[in-house]
């Protein structure tokens, strides 16, 4: 007798292989087409994501799992699957002629799905709901992908998007992980960081205004960690409104490692406290090439779009500073 945690792995993983088969179907055929022409996605990069396709019908899972393998509806619901019709009984499929991406835990067992349309539908992706299995705030899409990676390299990446993700490993760039929307939290946060050493995050959200709002609310969000020097973390801001992938379509990914490149660390400085003015030339140039990369990020949204010549810009200006600078418990990166 199968645990009910037991049985939503299982169904997941049978309904993550029911997809991979329709993807080679003729009916799959558009999407399969999507990930080749529009993506430029090898197939070893599809097999590697086990991409797939949710038939167009209402209830083609349903039937396969339900009335051919026998699986109890019960637990297709509570795996996020399927729902129960409003009217007449009976179920229909949440996902329907989707590109279907499974989301998997850390051990790479499928615990959820992402599936994006092939038309201009609304809503743009359909994730799973929350389950037994599947919390967003507390997964990183790509992360059993990505965690050999991110020790190897001792860095990790977080990107926006499923295929920001996809592309990266594509290209080489094997410790990227997406934070599956524009919220990233302190338990992803913490999730990731177990398997870098030197705690070495680089957060490479969409170059817009949503992703723009999403770094901000990001940085709040391990305030806590970044204040107190937990995590070395980096922003990376990619040209006008791009990101990972529309970056990678006309840049090499050595050109996106350099921007990603790990922060250097304090060598001899960080062993010692001092006063910023006893520090030769050299020792401050080092402390403004290890300045903690997120700080100059945010000093530098508060100053920008003001004019510091006017009065109200000037003290508002200092006002947020001032709140900003409180915050770090590093005297040393306080003062430089
Ligand atoms: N997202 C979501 N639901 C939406 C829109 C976005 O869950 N309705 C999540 C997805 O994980 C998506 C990520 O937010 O990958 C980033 O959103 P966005 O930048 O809008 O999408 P892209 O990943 O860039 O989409 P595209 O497939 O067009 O490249
Ligand atoms: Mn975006
Ligand atoms: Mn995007
Ligand atoms: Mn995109
Ligand atoms: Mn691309």
């Amino acid at each position: 007798q199968l645990s009910l945690r037991e049985q939503l792995y299982e169904v997941l993983a049978t309904s993550a292989q029911f997809y991979q088969h329709a993807l080679r179907q003729s009916q799959g055929q558009k999407a399969l087409q999507y990930l080749q022409s529009n993506r430029q996605l090898k197939e070893e990069t599809i097999q590697q994501f086990g991409l797939g396709y949710a038939p167009a019908g209402w209830e083609t899972l349903y039937r396969y799992l339900v009335e051919d393998k026998h699986y109890p509806a019960q637990i297709l619901e509570k795996a996020g699957l399927i729902k129960p019709r409003k009217e007449g009984g009976g179920y229909y499929d949440v996902f329907r002629d989707r590109l279907m991406i499974p989301i998997r835990d850390v051990q790479g067992r499928v615990i959820a799905f992402g599936g994006r349309t092939l038309t201009d539908e609304q809503p743009k992706y359909l994730n799973s709901p929350e389950t037994e299995l599947f919390s967003k705030g507390k997964t990183l899409f790509a992360l059993d992908q990505a965690k050999g990676g991110i020790s190897q390299l001792d860095q990790a990446v977080v990107v926006e998007g499923y295929f920001d993700a996809i592309a990266l490993h594509a290209a080489g760039i094997n410790n990227a992980v997406a934070s599956l929307g524009t919220a990233l939290s302190l338990e992803q946060v913490r999730l990731v960081l177990r398997y870098t050493e030197s705690k070495q995050l680089v957060l490479n959200f969409d170059a817009d205004k949503a992703g723009t709002n999403a770094t901000e609310r990001a940085i709040g969000e391990i305030a806590e960690l970044a204040y107190k020097g937990e995590v070395q973390l980096k922003i990376l801001n990619l040209p006008n409104g791009k990101d990972a992938d529309e970056f990678l379509n006309t840049h090499n990914p050595e050109e996106y490692q350099a921007l990603a490149a790990p922060i250097k660390r304090l060598s001899t400085l960080e062993k010692f406290r001092f006063r910023i003015d006893e520090l030769s030339p050299s020792e401050r140039k080092e402390l403004l090439e290890t300045a903690p990369l997120w700080l100059d990020w945010q000093i530098k949204q508060i100053i920008q779009d003001r004019d510091l010549k006017q009065a109200t810009d000037f003290q508002q200006v200092t006002q947020q500073l001032v709140k900003l600078l409180k915050k770090i418990a590093n005297s040393d990166t306080r003062n430089y």
